[in-house]
């Protein structure tokens, strides 16, 4: 797929989001992988819990095998994520700030964090997610108030953009979210804080628009309204990423493979949509089967057991 992109996008990124231990031990997935994508997200290792489990220590040797492979590959990587209320270790959600003292001791543990870890992948990493679902989950607009808003307040997007910036002034910053990904009030908030963020001095190159249809009845997506999405955030002067992209097959594979055809034809054919990532390679390891919201239970990705699927063909023939 990739090689495909590169006649009429040459800068254009086709990745996946992966897990070290299936592309270590499974053939086939290492393959479909390598063959088709040429960007990677690491689908757990760069998250806080995995780098840092205990305060102070860190461990970096997954993501690190996962950078490995990538430039033995030619892969560009996506870094994900520094700030995620998700995806924090104990230590760093339960950091206190109920006081003047509080605040600043631990505004310096999770500036520490980021300058630490940003430092370790610098000049590694193309694009990094600043900030993962700001926003309060069901479709909400206010910001949730985890632990790097309760030590920074509302505009700690702003600190957390410019602690990266001076580990990695080159590394591409975005603000990934979901349920943002067509015009309406939850995108209307992530735009505002991708431009109050830069007008306050931090360094968003653009936005992550996650695209997970767990239902084609209420998630599904139309190109008119993904059009109008691209046009308005190149309008604002920032970038988009469709980062996170799945599809069900509740509807069957040919419902399927027309939605991931709409959103990946959109996102090629608009200048402002740098990259297409699906969450994920092949089915066999989808993370909605172990979700324990159980969401789903499908065949949601490319590939499924190493053979693609007919959502493949169709990405495929929209780059033909
Ligand atoms: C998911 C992973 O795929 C799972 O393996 C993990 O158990 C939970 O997190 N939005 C995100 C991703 O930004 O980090 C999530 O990844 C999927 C939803």
């Amino acid at each position: 797929l990739q090689a495909l992109a590169a006649g009429s996008r040459p800068d254009f990124l086709i990745g996946a989001a992966v897990a070290l231990g299936p592309l270590a031990s499974d053939a086939d997935y290492a393959s479909s992988f390598v063959n088709n994508f040429g960007a990677l997200t690491p689908e757990n290792a760069m998250k806080p819990q995995a780098l840092s489990p205990r305060q102070g220590e860190y461990l970096f040797d997954e993501a690190d095998a996962l950078l490995d492979l990538a430039e033995e590959k030619g892969i560009a990587v996506h870094g994900h994520t520094i700030a995620f209320s998700e995806a924090m270790p104990r230590w760093m959600r339960e950091l206190p700030a109920d006081s003047e003292e509080e605040r600043a001791a631990s505004a310096e543990i999770l500036l520490d964090y980021v300058t630490t870890v940003v430092t370790h992948f610098r000049g590694r990493l193309d694009s990094l997610d600043v900030v993962n679902e700001p926003f309060d989950v069901d479709q909400g607009t206010d910001l949730q108030e985890n632990v790097w808003f309760r030590v920074f307040g509302p505009t700690y997007p702003v600190v957390v953009s410019q602690a990266v910036s001076a580990a990695d002034p080159d590394v591409r910053q975005f603000i990934n979210e979901n349920g943002a990904d067509v015009p309406g009030p939850r995108q209307d908030a992530l735009l505002q804080l991708a431009l109050d963020t830069n007008e306050q001095g931090g360094h968003i190159d653009g936005v992550g628009l996650q695209a997970h249809i767990y239902d084609l009845d209420t998630d599904a997506v139309s190109a008119d309204d993904l059009s109008a999405t691209f046009d308005r955030f190149e309008d604002a002067g920032l970038l988009v990423r469709i980062s996170e992209n799945d599809v069900t097959d509740d509807q069957g594979e040919e419902a399927q493979a027309e939605q991931y055809a709409t959103v990946f034809e959109t996102c090629l054919r608009s200048a402002a949509c740098v990259s297409y990532t699906t969450w994920g390679v092949d089915d066999r390891y989808d993370w909605w089967i172990d979700d324990d919201r159980g969401l789903h239970e499908g065949h949601d990705l490319l590939f499924d057991d190493g053979e693609p699927t007919p959502a493949f063909d169709v990405v495929r023939a929209v780059l033909a």
